[in-house]
């Protein structure tokens, strides 16, 4: 049983407030991703749990025991950090079992533990390799089982495949979840890669300077974005945003160039007269449809598919096109958005209004 649960964590670097009240519970054997952009947090809050950096206020609980007040060897977290940091000197073996001779683990139990562990990681037949003799993917192999052999409670990874090359980033992300649904240790993973998150993750917590804008399954996140960052920052090409005002009288939403876009009245009617920021996934938009006419700026051939770059009146939209005519620059395509594809955000809060809650409907 390997809880983690956040109660109200905050985290200033002097004056600046960096992490902002996370309150949240990740499960026993969940593998849970930190996603965000670059500077949001991300690390702050995973070295507070490893206990490399102290909280400012809040309590960390694991396996139902506070220990944000205990040294970091007395958590039970393993963490595997971006530059591997091996020792040099040292074999394959050496680095493995490392944890275990300073901790004083007899011979016979480390050799059998760094055994299994190099045989779960496939590093059987590279023992006596030193780790400048190793690929990028081998050494980051070596790092994970430094952490595994020592059977931790939690794993910590702070964005382990970043210096990997795209290939071996998409296998050794396999590898990972893997690995992980083989051993089943509650692993919190950080990164800035939404795909990397969205392939590896049962459930994302995203965050956006130092605050939490939803925690919640792939699925959830991409469908039901809860606010504007999470819809722009999840898919892509990015979501297209319009920000205008809706009428009801004639079931139309006024962008703030104001191009005109007609729309259901399950839509309008609930939202009327309201600010809304209007968002709508590339691959939802519908090549032909008849809510609005765009025009083509660039296509940006994919082979299976394209994406069009278009111009809204003076705002950009982009669609997916599978269709097998092509579009030429300068050309009008009609464009239809789907009403139960929609996305509607508060422009002053960015929080999502979903019409059918409001209870107007
Ligand atoms: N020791 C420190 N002193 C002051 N500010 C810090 C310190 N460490 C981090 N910060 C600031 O805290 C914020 C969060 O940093 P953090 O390293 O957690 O971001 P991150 O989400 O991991 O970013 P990246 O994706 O670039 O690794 C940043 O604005 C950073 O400048
Ligand atoms: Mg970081």
């Amino acid at each position: 049983m390997a809880e983690i649960k956040l109660q109200e964590i905050t985290k200033q670097f002097g004056p600046v407030e960096v992490i902002i009240h996370a309150d949240f519970t990740i499960k026993d054997k969940e593998f849970a991703v930190i996603l965000g952009p670059s500077g949001c947090g991300k690390s702050t809050l995973l070295r507070m749990i490893a206990g490399l950096e102290d909280i400012s206020s809040g309590k960390i609980i694991i396996n139902n025991r506070r220990v944000d007040t205990l040294p970091p060897k007395d958590r039970g977290c393993a963490m595997v950090f971006q530059n591997y940091a091996l020792y040099p000197h040292m074999t394959v073996k050496g680095n493995i079992g490392y944890s275990l001779r300073i901790a004083g683990v007899p011979k016979a139990k480390r050799e059998k533990r760094i055994s299994e562990t190099a045989e779960l990681l496939g590093l059987s037949d590279l023992m006596d390799r030193k780790p400048g003799r190793l690929s990028g993917g081998q050494r980051q192999r070596v790092a994970i089982g430094r952490a595994l052999v020592r059977e931790p409670d939690v794993f910590l990874f702070d964005e382990p495949l970043s210096n990997l090359d795209a290939k071996l980033r998409t296998k050794m992300r396999l590898e990972l979840r893997r690995l992980h649904d083989r051993i089943s240790a509650t692993t919190l993973y950080v990164t800035h890669d939404q795909v990397e998150a969205m392939t590896l993750a049962d459930r994302i917590v995203i965050i956006n300077r130092g605050r939490i804008e939803q925690i919640g399954t792939p699925k959830e996140i991409y469908k039901q974005p809860a606010t504007q960052f999470v819809a722009g920052f999840i898919g892509t090409p990015q979501t297209n945003f319009f920000r205008g005002t809706i009428d009801k009288t004639v079931n139309r939403f006024t962008d703030s160039g104001g191009e005109v876009f007609d729309l259901p009245k399950e839509i309008t009617r609930p939202l009327n007269h309201r600010d809304v920021v209007l968002g709508i996934r590339p691959e939802d938009v519908e090549m032909g449809g008849n809510t609005v006419t765009a025009r083509v700026d660039l296509v940006e051939e994919l082979g299976s598919h394209r994406i069009l770059h278009c111009s809204c009146g003076s705002t950009a939209i982009s669609v997916l096109d599978e269709s097998e005519e092509e579009k030429q620059p300068g050309e009008p395509v009609p464009l239809g958005f789907p009403s139960g594809k929609l996305l509607f955000f508060d422009p002053e809060t960015g929080s999502s209004i979903q019409p059918e809650k409001t209870g107007l409907v």
